[in-house]
């Protein structure tokens, strides 16, 4: 029987986020705590999957997530964008010794390989962000008995996950870190806040809702399930755990630069997401970008440099609304205070 989101004992989903975020330790840690850990698993190679899938199922024997990114098929863009996108990186003073060469097809991993190790392996979940899979995967995974869950960031993809006959649909709100996971790239976007979302949404499908989006303690949690949410998947609030594999510039920014605020950009990966606003962002704002994932290819060498100088203002720094509240400790002892406080937040809204 395929997993169900409303057995986690905590009903909270560590989020799944790409670029070396969630290690084994992390997703073990919070899976070991009563939650879901997840793996983001985007850009990934079918052995590094199959590796840390083997790593983490070593460290627990509760739930694991698999994510997944559904790319589109994008054509070459004119050379007039290629040369106008990386003349504008140009212009970052950090690029100006770097050799940024336009990214060459193909432009993304192929899906059905970077699935073989989750139909080897078998975590109990699977989700997928920017789009439905095909109805073969959906198959095959509800043959195995894996659960599957797709982000909508609108009632439209709400619907159109259900018809698709996914088990379960994340509710995406505007306050959430990392990409919006619509559907079409360019399509309008209500930016719809989380909360009501959710309540959109699980009074319209029938199917489980999970909430994405700004919520960082237990309190938040209890939010979410009262506004109709199965669970709360939270990604922010792990990723200055211990066991977060995020960029030690990305951390200490998290944690030291409470006011600088979050933007929106384009020009990191060409597709619309969240992080803490730096140079970067404020340097690119209007320029010319290659088209999703193609921007993301070409910045890679340019965002490899940050890291390795420790520079937080030219790497992207994903992160939701409310990342002031983040909390750094161990991730088992994240998952026993979200806990606590979440319990607290139930038990006092049963007797007020
Ligand atoms: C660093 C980072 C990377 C992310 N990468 C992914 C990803 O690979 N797949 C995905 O479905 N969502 C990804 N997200 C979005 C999260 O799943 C989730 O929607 C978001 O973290 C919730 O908002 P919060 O950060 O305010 O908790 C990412 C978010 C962050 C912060």
């Amino acid at each position: 029987m395929a997993f169900a989101l409303n057995k986690l004992r905590v009903p909270i989903i560590q989020a799944p986020m790409a670029g070396g975020v969630n290690t084994p330790a992390l997703v073990a840690a919070v899976s070991n705590a009563g939650g879901l850990g997840s793996f983001g698993f985007a850009y990934c190679t079918p052995q590094k999957i199959s590796d840390e899938l083997v790593a983490a199922k070593q460290l627990t024997s509760g739930p694991i997530n698999a994510n997944f990114f559904i790319f589109h098929a994008v054509p070459t863009p004119s050379v007039e964008l290629q040369h106008q996108s990386i003349a504008a990186l140009k212009r970052l003073p950090i690029a100006q010794d770097l050799r940024l060469l336009p990214p060459e097809p193909p432009y993304f991993p192929d899906l059905s390989a970077m699935l073989e190790p989750v139909w080897l392996h078998q975590p109990a979940v699977l989700t997928f962000h920017f789009g439905l899979p095909t109805p073969e995967v959906l198959e095959h995974a509800r043959l195995l008995g894996i659960s599957v869950g797709v982000s909508a960031t609108c009632l439209a993809e709400g619907r159109a996950i259900e018809a698709a006959g996914a088990d379960f649909v994340i509710a995406q709100g505007i306050e959430a870190g990392g990409h919006r996971g619509t559907f079409e790239p360019d399509m309008h976007d209500d930016d719809l806040p989380t909360l009501a979302l959710v309540k959109q949404l699980s009074t319209t499908l029938r199917i489980p809702v999970v909430a994405a989006g700004g919520l960082m303690t237990g309190g938040d949690v209890s939010l979410a399930i009262a506004a109709g949410a199965t669970a709360a998947q939270m990604g922010t609030a792990f990723l200055v755990c211990d066991e977060s594999g995020a960029t030690p510039a990305h951390k200490h920014f998290l944690l030291t630069k409470p006011t600088r605020g979050t933007a929106f950009t384009h020009a990191f990966s060409g597709r619309r997401a969240q992080g803490l606003r730096n140079e970067f962002i404020d340097a690119m704002q209007g320029q010319p970008h290659l088209p999703f994932p193609l921007q993301n290819t070409l910045t890679g060498p340019l965002k490899q440099l940050a890291a390795q100088h420790n520079d937080g203002e030219h790497q992207s720094l994903w992160a939701g609304r409310a990342y002031a509240q983040a909390r750094p400790m161990s991730a088992q002892r994240l998952m026993s205070v979200l806990e606590k406080e979440y319990l607290l937040n139930i038990k006092s809204r049963e007797n007020p």
